[in-house]
């Protein structure tokens, strides 16, 4: 199928190697009224140390301008971690991203999200109840000992619990590897949660064949996920029917796209991307790395990046003048509309709120939760820290 390569995109992204920069640079001005940006600032300046915003890297750049620390999963998670003087913490991301650095923190600091819409998509598709009927059905077939489950950092503190309370773990896009591998050696078989592509991508690159992954349809009326039991007792991989709705529109079509129009394009990927479109990219890694790559890459190089859009953008604004090109894979918009809910006018009004002793929206893990969740997270934590490779 031919892909038609619009010429006015619905975003400020550069996809198109035809477009004037100035028009890029034009449309990239962030719209936020000056006046916005000096409350924002004025109220900030007022928190001093007390208050620690972080922002991921597909958030705006009007909002993570703000942020005091932005970065990919595992960095976030890692600061809240470390932190020690912060009274209030204001999350730039998603849902479960403020869940889990509630987590991390000390009861007592109130985590933030601006806006309470700013959930994620995947993380929606893995309901610790269907995840508790899945493994029921699955102890019926086999000694769930030798099971052992891993969740995406994507998902609700229930499912982070869930993975706690029976030996696993939780992985981000950047310890996938050291993760799963550490699970593969635990028991005959690994559950992962809920990005099927995450996991099949990873499970992949380490060497365990295609043939040896299911999908676990929580949707499918079937008892057994769309499976018969001998598929099951002959799979080392349990993937969850799960997926980014954003990552998920990046197909192998785009990639051959830019092969064909730009042959010495680099092209570099999220894992959440599908295992197609991974395994005709040049590269794929966590959102660090598609920053790393391309800042360490040699001037004059070219990149079709599959992910956010915010990052694509801010990314290529900032190697510009090294000379170096970054265009969006796909020809359409692909963002995070989500992450896209905290506006500067959100972040304004939780500051406002929290100047008066207000929370707005404080999230909150409760302590059962909390308590299995940070076992896991722990786990994660230590598994990252030794061994070598991502
Ligand atoms: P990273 O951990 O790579 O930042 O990814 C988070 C995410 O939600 C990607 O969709
Ligand atoms: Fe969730 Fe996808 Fe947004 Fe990442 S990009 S936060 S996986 S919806």
């Amino acid at each position: 199928m031919a892909i038609e390569f619009q010429t006015k995109a619905p975003m400020d992204v550069r996809w198109n190697p035809e477009q004037p920069i100035e028009d890029v640079e034009e449309m990239g001005k962030p719209d936020t009224p000056p006046e916005l940006v000096e409350e924002i600032s004025e109220l900030r300046r007022g928190f001093g140390k007390d208050l620690v915003l972080l922002g991921h890297h597909y958030q705006r750049d009007d909002v993570v301008r703000f942020a005091d620390k932005r970065g990919d999963s595992l960095a976030l998670s890692q600061y809240a971690a470390s932190m020690q003087d912060a009274k209030f913490v204001i999350f730039l991301g998603v849902h479960f991203m403020a869940e889990t650095a509630d987590m991390l923190t000390d009861p007592d600091v109130p985590v933030i999200l601006p806006d309470m819409r700013a959930g994620c998509t995947m993380a929606d598709m893995a309901e610790i109840d269907d995840i508790e009927e899945a493994w029921e059905k699955l102890s019926e077939l086999m000694d769930t000992e030798t099971l052992t489950p891993i969740t995406y950092i994507n998902s609700t503190a229930e499912v982070k619990e869930f993975v706690g309370r029976h030996g696993g773990t939780i992985c981000t896009s950047s310890n996938a590897k050291k993760i799963i591998r550490w699970a593969m050696e635990q028991g005959e078989r690994i559950m992962f949660f809920p990005d099927q592509h995450l996991g099949r991508n990873t499970s992949y690159e380490l060497g365990i064949p295609l043939e040896k992954m299911i999908v676990w349809n929580w949707q499918e009326e079937d008892e057994l996920g769309g499976n018969t039991s001998d598929d099951i007792r002959n799979s080392r991989v349990i993937l969850w029917h799960g997926h980014c709705s954003v990552h998920q529109h990046f197909t192998p079509a785009h990639v051959e796209h830019w092969r064909n129009t730009n042959p010495d394009v680099n092209v570099i990927v999220h894992p959440e991307c599908s295992f197609e479109v991974v395994q005709k990219a040049d590269y794929n890694g966590s959102t660090s790395a598609i920053i790393n790559t391309i800042l360490d890459a040699a001037p004059g190089t070219k990149w079709a990046v599959g992910t956010e859009n915010h990052l694509v953008q801010r990314i290529g604004n900032e190697v510009r003048e090294q000379g170096k090109e970054v265009f969006s894979l796909a020809p359409y918009a692909c963002l995070c509309s989500t992450m896209f809910r905290i506006s500067p006018w959100a972040l304004r009004d939780s500051l406002k709120a929290l100047q008066e002793g207000k929370f707005r929206f404080r999230i909150t893990v409760d302590e059962e939760t909390r308590k299995w969740s940070n076992i896991a997270l722990e786990r994660m934590f230590e598994i990252t820290a030794k061994g070598n490779g991502s």
